[in-house]
Order: C-alpha cells, then sequence, then structure tokens
C-alpha cells in the first residue's frame, strides 16, 4: 500500500507566491571578502573542473577553484553508493577549507531526473514526461526530493531545470524539455527551481542551487542539430526562448548555463549583447553565468582568445574538464586569464563582477557556515516515500493516444496475460539517459527500481497468469497482449536522429502480437515523438509513457484502472493528435 502522493515531510505547494532570492543582499559581505582576495584567488573562484580531471584533489587548495563537477560519466573510485559519493564529494569539500580565505567549493551535478548517478536513487520521469503531466505543484515536488536526495551525498548544484524550448523532435535532448511550447515551459522551469532551491536560496541542506539552462536557444536549432545555429531573427528568439529564463529569474534561479549552440553564426559563450545586455541587464539576472562542457573551446582554436572572449562577453565561471595531461586544461586556462588581466585586455572589473556574483550565491546558500551534510540524510535515498511521489509522477505523465473498443482499463478478470517487447524489462530503457552514466545503459542499472514487467507480476489479477516472450514468440491465445517499445537510451548528440520513428523491430513484435487473434495494448518508452504507422493501427490501445523512471508500478497502476489517464501530450505529434481525436470521436 503507497502512502500519499505528497508525502508529509514536503510542503510543496502547488501555486502560491513566493519571495526569489534577492541576492543584492549580500553584496556588501562579497565585496567585503572580494577586498581581501588577490587576483590569483579570484580568478580560481571562477574555474570549475570536473572530478575526473583532478587527478591531485590538492589542486583544489593549490588553486583555490570555486567549483568541482562530476560529469555524466565522472563517478568516484569507490563506486556509487551514496555514501561513496558523500565520502568523494567532501575530500574535494575539505581542500576548500584549508584555502587561506577558507572560501568553500560548490560541488555540482546533472541531477536532471533525480540524483540519477547515484544507486539506489529514485529516477523520475524525464521532464518531457512531467511536461505531459501539466502540473508544476508535481514538478516542484519532484524537484524537492530530489533536493533532499542530493543533500544527502552535499551536493548541492543541480545542473536542472533545462528549460530549452525543443522545436524539432530530431534533437537527442528532447526528452529534457518539458514540451514545445514556451507557456508551459516557463511554468513547470519555475516549479523546477522553487523546488531544488526553495522559496529562496538558503542555508538549508536542502536548498540546492539551480541552474536554468542551455541560454539561449538550444532547442531552437536549424534540423534540430545539437549545438547547431538558431537563425531566427531577435523578435522569434526571444518570443519563444526568453520567457523561461525570466520566469526561472523571478523565481530566484541562482546560475545559468550558457548554451553551446550559435546565434546566427555567433556562439553563445561569446554573445555579449545576449549574456550581459539581455540576461544580466535587461534582465537583471543576479546569480552567476556557468559555461557547458568544455564549451569556450569551441570559440577559436586560439584557447587564450576564447577566454578573453568568453569571460568579456558575461561569462562567470568556466567549465573545464581537461586535467594537466589533455590540452586547454584548468592550469592552462587560470595562466591565460590571469596574463590577459596582467595585459589589461581582460579588466579586473570583469573579474570582480564575476567574483562577486559566484560569492554572492555561496553566501546566500551559507555554505561559509556548516556545509557537511547529515550522515542520516542517506536513509533518505530511494526510501518508500520518495518512490511513492515518483510513482505519481509516472502516473501523470502518461498519455492515452488510442483506446479502441475501451480496452483500457484492463479488466480485473483477465485470466491469461502476455507481455513482448524487451523493454518490459528493460530498467535502463524505462530510465532514458543521464542514468547511472551519461549515455544511460541496458538491463538493471540502478537498485531499487521496479520494471514494468515486475509491476505486471505484482499487480496483476488474482490467479491470473503473466507469459512473457520478448520476441513475441509462441504466443497461444492469451485474453491480451502487453506491448513494451521502447527507444534504446541516449543523451545528447547521440541521440540526435532526422525522422525519428519505431524500427522495423518494433513493427515486427507488434505484427506478431497481433497474429494472436487477441487485443493488443502497446506502451511506448520514447524521449520524442516517434513515427509510429502500422503499430499505432494494429495496437487496439496504445499509451505514450515517456522515459517513466524507476518506478513502473505508476504504469499498471493506470492500465488496471486504479488511476486514471490524466496526461496530455507536452508537444505536437501528429500521428497521435490524429489518433486521439479519432478516439474521442
Ligand atoms: C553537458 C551538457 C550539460 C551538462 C554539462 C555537464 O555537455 O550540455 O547539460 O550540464 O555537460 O555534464
Amino acid at each position: 500500500m503507497h502512502t500519499s502522493p505528497n508525502p508529509g515531510m514536503f510542503a510543496a505547494t502547488e501555486t502560491g507566491s513566493y519571495r526569489s532570492t534577492d541576492l543584492s543582499q549580500f553584496t556588501e559581505a562579497a565585496n567585503q571578502l572580494l577586498g581581501k582576495m588577490t587576483i590569483e584567488e579570484k580568478v580560481g573562484q571562477m574555474v570549475q573542473v570536473d572530478s575526473a580531471a583532478l587527478k591531485d584533489k590538492e589542486d583544489v587548495q593549490r588553486l583555490g577553484l570555486g567549483s568541482v563537477l562530476s560529469g555524466g560519466n565522472s563517478d568516484p573510485d569507490q563506486g556509487s553508493s551514496p555514501k561513496a559519493w558523500r565520502d568523494f564529494v567532501l575530500q574535494f569539500k575539505s581542500q576548500a577549507l584549508q584555502t587561506r580565505l577558507k572560501i568553500p567549493l560548490l560541488y555540482g551535478i546533472d541531477a536532471v531526473h533525480g540524483h540519477n548517478n547515484v544507486d539506489g536513487a529514485v529516477i523520475f520521469p524525464h521532464q518531457i514526461g512531467l511536461g505531459a503531466s501539466g502540473n508544476p505543484g508535481l514538478v516542484r515536488l519532484a524537484a524537492q526530493i530530489t533536493a533532499r536526495e542530493m543533500a544527502a551525498t552535499g551536493i548541492r548544484w543541480a545542473f536542472s531545470p533545462c528549460v530549452a524550448v525543443p522545436l524539432n523532435p530530431s534533437w537527442g535532448r528532447t526528452y529534457e524539455g518539458y514540451g514545445d511550447q514556451t507557456n508551459l515551459v516557463s511554468q513547470l522551469g519555475q516549479a523546477a527551481v522553487l523546488g531544488l532551491q526553495g522559496e529562496s536560496l538558503s542555508p538549508s541542506p536542502l536548498s540546492i542551487l539551480a541552474c536554468a539552462k542551455h541560454f539561449i536557444g538550444d532547442g531552437g536549432t536549424a534540423q534540430g542539430i545539437d549545438q547547431g545555429d538558431v537563425t531566427l531573427d531577435e523578435a522569434a528568439l526571444r518570443a519563444l526562448f526568453l520567457p523561461p529564463y525570466k520566469a526561472a529569474i523571478q523565481a530566484g534561479v541562482g546560475s545559468i548555463m550558457v548554451s553551446y549552440n550559435s546565434w546566427q553564426g555567433t556562439k553563445l559563450h561569446c554573445h555579449k549583447h545576449l549574456l550581459t545586455d539581455v540576461l544580466k541587464g535587461e534582465l537583471g539576472f543576479l546569480g552567476f553565468l556557468v559555461s557547458d562542457w568544455a564549451a569556450i573551446d569551441q570559440i577559436t582554436t586560439d584557447y587564450k582568445k576564447a577566454v578573453e572572449l568568453s569571460i568579456m562577453a558575461g561569462l562567470d565561471m568556466v567549465m573545464i574538464p581537461n586535467g594537466p595531461d589533455k590540452p586547454n586544461n584548468y592550469l592552462v586556462f587560470i595562466r591565460h586569464l590571469l596574463d590577459l588581466v596582467r595585459a589589461g585586455m581582460v579588466p579586473e572589473s570583469r573579474i570582480d563582477d564575476a567574483v562577486r556574483r559566484i560569492l554572492r550565491v555561496k553566501l546566500a546558500m551559507g555554505l561559509f557556515d556548516e556545509d557537511i551534510p547529515d550522515p542520516s540524510l542517506i536513509e533518505f535515498v530511494g526510501c518508500p516515500a520518495h518512490r511513492d511521489a515518483a510513482r505519481h509522477c509516472v502516473r501523470q505523465s502518461l498519455v492515452l493516444i488510442k483506446n479502441k473498443d475501451h480496452l483500457l482499463p484492463l479488466s480485473s478478470s483477465l485470466q491469461n496475460i502476455a507481455v513482448v517487447g524487451n523493454a518490459a524489462d528493460d530498467l535502463g530503457i524505462q530510465c532514458g539517459g543521464w542514468t547511472m552514466d551519461w549515455q544511460g545503459g541496458h538491463g538493471n542499472i540502478i537498485s531499487g527500481g521496479t520494471t514494468l514487467l515486475s509491476a505486471l507480476r505484482q499487480k496483476v489479477p488474482h490467479g491470473a497468469d503473466i507469459f512473457y516472450s520478448p520476441d513475441a514468440s509462441n504466443l497461444g491465445h492469451p485474453d491480451v497482449v502487453v506491448v513494451v517499445l521502447g527507444e534504446n537510451p541516449y543523451a545528447e548528440m547521440k541521440g540526435d536522429k532526422q525522422q525519428p520513428a519505431l524500427s522495423p523491430e518494433d513493427h515486427e513484435i507488434v505484427s506478431r502480437a497481433c497474429q494472436t487473434g487477441s487485443p493488443v495494448v502497446t506502451v511506448l518508452y520514447s524521449g520524442r515523438p516517434l513515427i509510429l504507422g502500422q503499430a499505432l493501427t494494429q495496437s487496439q490501445a496504445f499509451v505514450a509513457a515517456w522515459l517513466p523512471g524507476t518506478e513502473g508500478l505508476g504504469i499498471t497502476d493506470v492500465l488496471f484502472g486504479s488511476h486514471p489517464f490524466t496526461g496530455k501530450l507536452p508537444r505536437h505529434w501528429p500521428e497521435a493528435q490524429e489518433s486521439i481525436k479519432k478516439s474521442c470521436s
């Protein structure tokens, strides 16, 4: 029996006013600290290094680094348990506290659908599924829970929410966006910021710095090419992609990540008009701008010039994944920036602006006080209450595309259910990319999850028989066939695909299911709309489940009718829209 979807431990408010962080209240304290800092200490604060690049953790103390991140594949050497992560992160934090001014470290990670690199964490539906829920209160609750599981590991910066407006489903990051409607993205992105940070950034270990990303236009590139060029004019760029950042800033977002893409041929990472005039000037953003992963390297092959152009455009912190053994590494970056300041190419006032912004956020988060998480928080990671909340998110994310003759909800009198498709018992496909690894994986990739097959086995009507055949062979004549199809996991450019569609193998599975003469319900795990063709025609019922995460029971809750379908398409999907219209006619 699961507890209420909004366990008492959280006070998620569905709507209501909020007080965005007024970071300016920390300006005086930041300036006082700034006045004590050497130029080397200031430049150190502007550097974020990937943990895998820091073979020598002492460099955090030696160089006064402002931040460390764990990129998608940069896990602790002692494994991926919550404790392994906590021990790993605290090593870096302790280094920062041994610096002359003891300026604390900000540790960041891509917790984009739960604390997704930590084994046993609850994995929520990717944002496209939350977009289908259309429920800001639920998005805020999911973010709050993610914050609580992050706090257990001492990581207090999430590179989330992605507030892209993905226009073309060819883009491999379509699932990282809530949908293709700007106002939906604004509303849900704002809810995620409030869920992560709280009503405002605060010294609570549960207040996690959010990072609205990727500014600006990542979802609007020509042909949906990842890191491509946005050709729209400024009016269209503003109308489509700026409102989600305004909403995030209103909610007090403390950091914004700059996008790899370019606009009319100019890389965002060196676009002074958009980064400084628009974001910091017109929108009044008081937090700090962080680059994407080695993104400044794409500005020009002359790394020193890239450093100059990006910092002068308004970048405040630079994400550097290369260690001393590689080019464009963090030692080279620091040397170049110090040379540029000393040569007057980068005025120290620009450095001071960047460091002031970083220090304001660290002060607002209370990092200068105690920043060691209580070990007891680890028991929250993957706890039943968190899983129940994620199960609720899954339920509300499902979209009923087709339901001929009201096949769904499945009858409780069914005696013989066949389940086909390898996605039915593959947690990796069910979770999608950014799960335990940058690209995700296959099989039982994370502890504590429930595949749809195991959920069906738990929820099947009393006495009924579940027969699982991944390739839909030897099905006999079941009462119903549940087909589960899914995209192989991917992330970023690895998922770019023109005309994304079901595979021939998918269609073969559906055809074999139909040859039984039994009714067929198809459940699809996908990060975006796919061309469905015959699979939709041949299925009596069809459910878009997006990338639901670890809580497969949320799907059976709706398949067997204990909860209704409430999800709505969060983006254009012509075939599906047509089918829904027919189903409702
Ligand atoms: C990646 C992504 C960005 C992520 C960053 C750190 O390339 O573009 O979304 O936060 O690098 O992993």
